[in-house]
């Protein structure tokens, strides 16, 4: 196919999504019910597709950064700006107290962990800042995490080394590991005496690869070492429980997979450890067993918080379980080919084994700088996607959400490869 008549059936693919509204003028009890009637085959994507309003200019598959609202949320959040409007102070004076249990409750059941040991924090940076900055940390005490974790992470970790004198330790994953023991041997190797926590990511976020937290954890356990766990990708993208990967300290971003309005997070602290962690935020308010004493963030916009329990009902509707084969799916369908070729200009960043692998994906051209070839992309074939040059990876990160079809990931594909080719 030329590029013209490329971009032509791209337009005819574009024009198809563009949304009827139908689902949206449904109240939510019909709206649910439809989903639970419907099997969960290529066909009921079409139709979770129509739930979102997407521009008709460009294939979006870059959700790694913050996922749009499907329109009933969205709905939901303009009722809770509304209800909040109107209620004035009331609302904060009398109401919200009982709303935020009613939220915390539904958000513990969701992710699997006790009401008492999480809250809803404004990000995963917030979250995994209230930890590490809270600890009291003693002069050489050691921190081991990977160069792939978040660079803010990162820079917090350089700040209690300048701040406390602690020792950053640094570790590289390895891009296609041939065991989850390959990878706690590079944890374990650099345990010391003095190790106090390990950082590590649930999913690498510039990669999309899954790490076997649970094994960590027990490694880490085995050496009074604590863990915290960046889950910022993992929550509403993979099917799992806190509580199954017996980590110490759990941080996500609610506006990613669980698609909350933006500034919404969680930590999850276990309750052994919530009284040695200070707040970031002080607070006189709760004793220093309660975990509301790390969640003093003054006056918010409780809309947001307010949207969540909709945003986990829209998911559980859909199942965690299908979400998660589905961006599966949409990752094998335009990497599995690419990998199989193994394109001599071709850079391949994620892992290719099913157990590795979520929705994320991240390739790069051979001689063409990630920026650019997401320029690229975008320009000529109308791909929106990110460059990602950081910890040794580099090409585009491919973040496709539900409402991508198997057909945009072979525009990508193609697309791919036309450019691998005019590199040769
Ligand atoms: C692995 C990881 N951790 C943390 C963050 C920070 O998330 P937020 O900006 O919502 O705090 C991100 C953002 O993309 C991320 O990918």
């Amino acid at each position: 196919m030329d590029k013209r008549s490329f971009l032509k059936s791209l337009g005819g693919l574009l024009a198809l999504s563009v949304t009827p509204m139908h689902l949206l003028s449904k109240k939510s009890e019909e709206f649910f019910s439809f989903f639970s009637e419907q099997k969960f085959t290529n066909d009921i994507w079409k139709d979770v597709r129509q739930d979102y309003e997407l521009s008709t200019d460009f294939i979006n598959l870059e959700s790694g950064f913050y996922c749009m609202l499907p329109k009933p949320i969205l709905e939901n959040y303009l009722e809770n700006i509304r209800k909040v409007n109107f209620l004035h102070t009331y609302y904060k004076r009398k109401i919200m107290a009982d709303d935020k249990v009613k939220i915390i409750k539904k958000l513990s059941e969701f992710v699997g962990c006790s009401p008492e040991e999480v809250i809803v924090t404004r990000n995963t940076t917030e979250s995994i800042d209230t930890v590490i900055s809270g600890i009291d940390w003693q002069k050489e005490d050691e921190i081991i995490y990977a160069a792939q974790e978040y660079p803010a992470m990162i820079a917090m970790i350089q700040q209690v080394a300048r701040r406390y004198g602690v020792k950053p330790v640094e570790i590289q994953i390895p891009f296609n590991p041939q065991s989850d023991e390959e990878i706690l041997k590079l944890y374990q190797t650099k345990i010391t005496k003095k190790t106090r926590l390990i950082l590590v990511s649930h999913i690498i976020n510039i990669t999309g690869h899954v790490l076997p937290v649970k094994k960590i954890c027990e490694m880490a356990h085995q050496r009074n070492v604590e863990v915290i766990v960046d889950g910022a990708h993992a929550i509403g993208h993979i099917d799992f429980q806190i509580s199954d990967l017996g980590c110490d300290y759990y941080a996500s971003s609610l506006h990613k997979w669980l698609s909350v309005p933006l500034g919404a997070g969680l930590l999850y602290v276990r309750k052994e450890h919530i009284p040695k962690i200070w707040p970031l935020l002080a607070d006189n308010e709760y004793p220093k067993e309660d975990i509301r004493k790390l969640n003093h963030t003054g006056t918010q916009p409780f809309a947001v918080q307010l949207t969540i329990p909709f945003a986990i009902d829209y998911l559980n509707k859909i199942g965690l379980k299908n979400k998660e084969q589905r961006l599966k799916t949409l990752k094998f369908h335009w990497y599995k080919k690419l990998w199989a070729l193994q394109h001599p200009n071709l850079i391949y960043n994620s892992p290719i084994s099913e157990e590795r692998s979520c929705g994320i994906g991240t390739i790069g051209v051979k001689n063409i700088a990630p920026t650019e070839l997401a320029d690229i992309l975008f320009k000529e074939y109308k791909i929106w996607t990110v460059g990602i040059d950081f910890a040794g990876v580099n090409g585009v990160r491919v973040t496709p959400n539900i409402y991508n079809t198997l057909e945009e990931m072979e525009a990508l594909q193609t697309a791919i490869l036309r450019i691998a080719n005019s590199r040769r």
